[in-house]
């Protein structure tokens, strides 16, 4: 099992480069299933969750090739299968991208209940009530939803489930309506950017999407879309993960790309902290050289403070002076990090859906064990922060949203190693991901 070892407690100063959204690359490139001609995608960060995606579009006849470090090459060669394979899809809560693609382009879709992070419940409902309201026959058995229709019919959908709106179900019969017959309306649609920027790409290829990035987004149907060039935002979580890094090591760094209205729900909450930000053309500076306050937040659907921040956020909230209330509201189990932290001397306690940080701990080095993506990020910032060495195990959570973060930090000051090797190594940097697909 791939590891981290950290010595802690350095300042992190310098600048690094915020690398492509994931969860904005994983629905584009599902998207590209809907479409006729090539699409070139760049700023597609190199990551496991991205390259378990890339096979699997492959196995449903697309050819896809990195022509360029950050850039995919997409095409549909052949439109045979409709199934996605059910070992690939079991890796990844994003495999359910290719539900509404399929759906719509080729009348069919076999696709598995999905995987992913373990952070409590992860239902698809939502997706499937809005898919069977444009018209498709939709089952459930062994473990795969089937799904079928010979034409998706546009109509009014309320998408909001007991935690809000959802992310991916959005981006699901948002694709799908592209190619429907007239107009569907999507009410209590999610609006954060990765929503916005799937719409951009989709809208590049032909298609007539409006209010993407607002709670109501109307869909023209059209007969075909066409390939396009599209770059993925920024991803607001990667840079958020360093913001909090330079925070709890009291660093100075420059967020390189970072875009600010993307990220105005976390900016505040650091800000009240203590956190100091400069914004200008380059980026986002970041820095912290005076103690930090406690703070209470919330996790809430965009534009709220994002439920992808929580767990980092607390690490930090552990350097802080009193005692901060974190709630998630999105995910309410997302605490697997809490008791990891535990191990590096955090004084935090669960209530539900609340933790409960008295700081300021001394934190001290200690082994612990990532259990999901940012939970394992969470604990790389104490670790940072921490006096000693910590050694973080699990490092294939952290992999699947994160492009070399042990250079990335290396690259600002941080003493960090990579133990059991990483994805991706220099000798297959230029290799494309690509399979044979007739
Ligand atoms: N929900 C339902 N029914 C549904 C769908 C969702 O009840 O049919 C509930 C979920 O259980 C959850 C809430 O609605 O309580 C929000 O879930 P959502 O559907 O928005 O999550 P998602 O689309 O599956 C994406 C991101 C997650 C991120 C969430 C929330 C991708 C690939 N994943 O998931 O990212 O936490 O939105 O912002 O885009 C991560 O990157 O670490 C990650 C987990």
């Amino acid at each position: 099992m791939s590891k981290l070892s950290i010595r802690g407690s350095e300042p992190l100063k310098g600048s690094v480069r915020i690398h492509g959204a994931k969860n904005a690359s994983l629905p584009i490139m599902a998207a590209a299933l809907l479409t006729e001609g090539t699409s070139v995608l760049s700023r597609v960060p190199r990551l496991t969750d991205v390259r378990t995606l890339t096979l699997i579009l492959e196995a449903l006849g697309m050819r896809t090739e990195r022509i360029a470090s950050d850039t995919l090459q997409l095409r549909v060669l052949n439109q045979k299968n409709c199934t996605c394979p059910h070992e690939l899809a079991i890796e990844m809560r994003a495999s359910v991208c290719v539900l509404g693609p399929l759906l719509a382009r080729r009348g069919r879709a076999e696709v598995p209940l999905p995987g992913g992070c373990v952070i409590g419940e992860r239902p698809i409902d939502l997706h499937l009530k809005g898919l069977r309201a444009l018209g498709a026959d939709i089952q459930q058995k062994n473990g795969y939803v089937f799904a079928k229709a010979k034409r998706l019919k546009g109509t009014r959908i309320y998408m909001g489930g007991p935690r809000g709106s959802t992310v991916l179900g959005t981006a699901n019969v948002m694709t799908a309506a592209t190619l429907a017959d007239g107009i569907t309306t999507i009410e209590h649609a999610a609006c954060e950017p990765e929503i916005q920027d799937l719409a951009n790409y989709l809208n590049g290829c032909g298609a007539l999407i409006k209010g993407a990035g607002t709670n109501t987004v109307t869909i023209e149907g059209v007969k075909r879309l066409e390939g396009t060039l599209h770059r993925v935002i920024p991803d607001r979580i990667e840079a958020g993960t360093f913001a909090c890094a330079a925070a709890a090591t009291g660093g100075d760094v420059l967020l390189e790309g970072a875009r600010p209205d993307h990220m105005s729900a976390l900016i505040d909450v650091m800000q009240n902290m203590g956190v100091k930000f400069e914004i200008d053309d380059s980026g986002i500076r970041v820095a912290c050289n005076k103690g930090l306050r406690a703070a209470d937040f919330t996790a809430l659907p965009y534009p709220g403070l994002p439920t992808d921040m929580q767990p980092q956020l607390m690490a930090v909230l552990n350097c802080a002076v009193g005692t901060s209330v974190v709630t998630d509201s999105v995910y309410p189990e997302r605490f697997t990090h809490v008791g990891e932290l535990h191990r590096l001397g955090a004084d935090i306690i669960r209530q539900g859906p609340q933790a409960v940080i008295r700081g300021p701990g001394s934190l001290t080095g200690a082994p612990v064990t990532a259990r999901d993506l940012r939970g394992g990020a969470a604990l790389i910032i104490a670790g940072l922060a921490a006096e000693g060495d910590t050694i973080v195990s699990g490092m294939d959570h952290v992999d699947r949203g994160y492009e070399r973060m042990e250079n990335r930090l290396r690259g600002i000051g941080a003493q960090v190693k990579r133990e059991g090797g990483a994805p991706f190594e220099v000798g297959q940097l230029q290799l494309p991901f690509r399979r044979a697909a007739s």
